[in-house]
């Protein structure tokens, strides 16, 4: 079966909770033909969605995901790039394999179904990357700094891919979310030595606390769906667009105009840090 000419399709990452399922959702609702990846089956049975296996860090199962897209539709128009999860912990606790871990699934997972999708947008000559990256792509945050690191590289390897793509007429656009309520809360790992006998264990403890009550209490996933879908339906897209509570999109854009000391004070303060 090839996909009818209405009907855009749309391979999306991560989608078996929080933003990536509420972009199937949303965009399934709107017409798309949409297919929702994750590593484990549902537990119940998307609607209006097909549900497909694929582990942003193997190459074999993206290849194998993108070409079973390819094989039913004959193409795929849009790539929502949403895998990805939040390793805590200070640089110092974090072991090398953990940041491995935390770049393979943030930056390399979405490298990864780039190449594996754009040969055959280049060959229609037409295609869009919506990457969701996030406010802690463009501010480094305490005890986030692998997080950060994997959404910062994501923000540098976007805006070079919008250049490489552009003459095929293929586009790549991130999305910033602030805090939103969904299970990366629950699914955040923590850096293996970050425990008892942390020399950061006080900090962190209470820098984590903030983290997760922002994060409870953070947008719903819905409003980055309906982000991601204006951006479906706008003709050429911006390098980034922010979603997500006023005050956390304005921060960002103090980092531009305040001293750079005095900002990183006001973040330090808001996760009850202080310097000596
Ligand atoms: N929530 C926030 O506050 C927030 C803010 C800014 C940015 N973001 C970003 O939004 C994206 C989605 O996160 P979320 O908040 O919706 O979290 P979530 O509810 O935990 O969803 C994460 C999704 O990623 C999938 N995933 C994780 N590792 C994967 C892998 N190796 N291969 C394939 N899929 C994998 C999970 O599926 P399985 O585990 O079932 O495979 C799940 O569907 C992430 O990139 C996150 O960094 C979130």
């Amino acid at each position: 079966m090839v996909a009818s000419q209405g009907s855009r399709v749309v391979l999306i990452t991560g989608a078996s909770s929080g933003i990536g399922r509420a972009c199937a959702e949303l965009l399934s609702e709107r017409g798309y033909i949409v297919y929702g990846t994750s590593r484990q089956p549902l537990a119940e049975a998307p609607k209006g969605w097909r549900w497909l296996a694929l582990d942003v860090t193997r190459d074999d199962s993206v290849q194998r995901a993108v070409d079973a897209v390819l094989a039913a539709e004959g193409r795929i128009d849009v790539v929502v790039n949403n895998a990805g999860y939040a390793l805590a912990g200070a640089l110092e606790d974090t072991s090398i394999e953990e940041a491995k871990q935390q770049l393979d699934t943030n930056l390399l997972g979405a490298m990864r179904v780039c190449k594996a999708v754009l040969p055959s947008m280049r060959e229609r000559r037409s295609g869009l990357f919506i990457h969701i990256s996030s406010l802690g792509g463009e501010v480094g945050l305490p005890f986030q700094g692998l997080y950060s690191a994997s959404k910062f590289a994501l923000e540098g390897l976007t805006e070079s891919l919008r250049q490489e793509v552009a003459p095929f007429g293929i586009q790549a656009t991130l999305v910033q979310p602030g805090d939103v309520r969904t299970r990366i809360t629950d699914n955040r790992v923590q850096a293996g030595q970050s425990g008892p006998g942390s020399a950061y264990r006080a900090h962190f403890e209470t820098a984590l606390r903030t983290i997760e009550a922002d994060e409870r209490s953070g947008v719903p996933p819905e409003d980055v769906a309906r982000r991601v879908l204006e951006l479906l339906e706008s003709g050429s897209v911006r390098v980034r667009y922010s979603v997500g509570k006023l005050a956390q999109r304005a921060a960002v854009m103090a980092k531009w105009v305040l001293p750079s000391r005095t900002f990183e004070s006001i973040v330090m303060s808001l996760y009850g840090l202080s310097r000596n």
